[in-house]
């Protein structure tokens, strides 16, 4: 595995393996590998014919009040586990190459509405910062296929429609969430959890999946399963941010004609942020 921290090293290598004829997938990350950043290299790697991860912790996705500075660094430990997971390239460039010697002066991305929404409410500026890198480090490495994990269903929706907004050609796949045998998603974040946290943590998802079932059932009054799933969390532990039943690919709260659902949540455990999602499709003749 080649690590580097320069685009135009980066690009060198590249280049080189395009003019071998060989295809290209690239897996962006913010470092801290974990289990779930192996299953988007596993998939790039059967897919693609070059794996490259980028590690890059984005300033311009972080709030003021958020974890920028304490966000777990790890990256001795993940170029050894990245290059025994059968990465090509490493690329962790610094804040510089990224965003050149003033950054608070560089372009930036704005994806309307999906922005707006859920995490997007409750962190503002964060998916302007999240369509700015991706869209840097897409035009870095010009991928074949992107690979980004689904837990963050919304950041994964947002990426595709820029993607396919300003023409790039690279094809955006998504990866099911990867998740402790407890069902509690794998997250960075997951590591700031206390041990009683990490005890209350996978309520989180079992409430998801009960909501579910509940609509499998028959459910269709959205608001006021939610509502009831929003209060069982709370009396639980945790500060919900949002938790709601959206039509799958606008994200607006669901209608009963929405056949393609997703149950979307955000919540804090003490001082850490979990979200997570489920996505369900319903069979609108179901209705009639
Ligand atoms: O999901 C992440 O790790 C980040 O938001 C991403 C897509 C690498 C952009 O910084």
């Amino acid at each position: 595995m080649r690590s580097v921290s320069r685009i135009s090293d980066a690009r060198a290598v590249l280049a080189e393996q395009r003019r071998g004829g060989c295809s290209i997938g690239l897996v962006p990350t913010m470092g801290n590998i974990h289990v779930g950043h192996l299953a988007l290299l596993e998939r790039c790697r059967a897919e693609c014919d070059f794996s490259v991860v980028t590690i890059f912790v984005n300033p311009l996705q972080f709030g003021p009040k958020e974890d920028y500075t304490d966000y777990p660094r790890t990256l001795d430990k993940d170029r050894d586990v990245l290059s025994v997971h059968g990465c090509d390239l490493l690329l962790h460039p610094t804040v510089k190459e990224v965003y050149g010697e003033h950054p608070e002066q560089s372009t930036r991305v704005h994806v309307p509405d999906l922005s707006e929404r859920w995490c997007g409410a409750s962190r503002p500026g964060h998916f302007d910062g999240v369509a700015t890198v991706v869209t840097r480090l897409f035009n870095f490495v010009q991928p074949e296929t992107a690979y980004l994990g689904l837990k963050d269903y919304q950041q994964f929706l947002l990426i595709r429609k820029l993607v396919t907004d300003l023409g790039m050609n690279t094809r955006v796949a998504g990866v099911e969430t990867m998740r402790e045998s407890d069902g509690l998603a794998m997250s960075s974040r997951n590591a700031y959890l206390s041990a009683d946290e990490r005890r209350a943590a996978p309520a989180l998802y079992r409430e998801l999946r009960g909501i579910a079932d509940e609509i499998r059932g028959g459910e269709r009054d959205y608001p006021g399963a939610a509502s009831r799933c929003r209060e069982r969390l709370s009396a639980a532990g945790f500060n919900l941010e949002y938790l709601d039943i959206c039509d799958a690919q606008t994200l607006r709260p669901a209608s009963i004609a929405d056949s393609e659902l997703v149950i979307l949540a955000a919540a804090f455990l003490g001082g850490t942020r979990l979200i997570d999602n489920l996505r369900l499709a319903i069979d609108p003749a179901a209705l009639a």
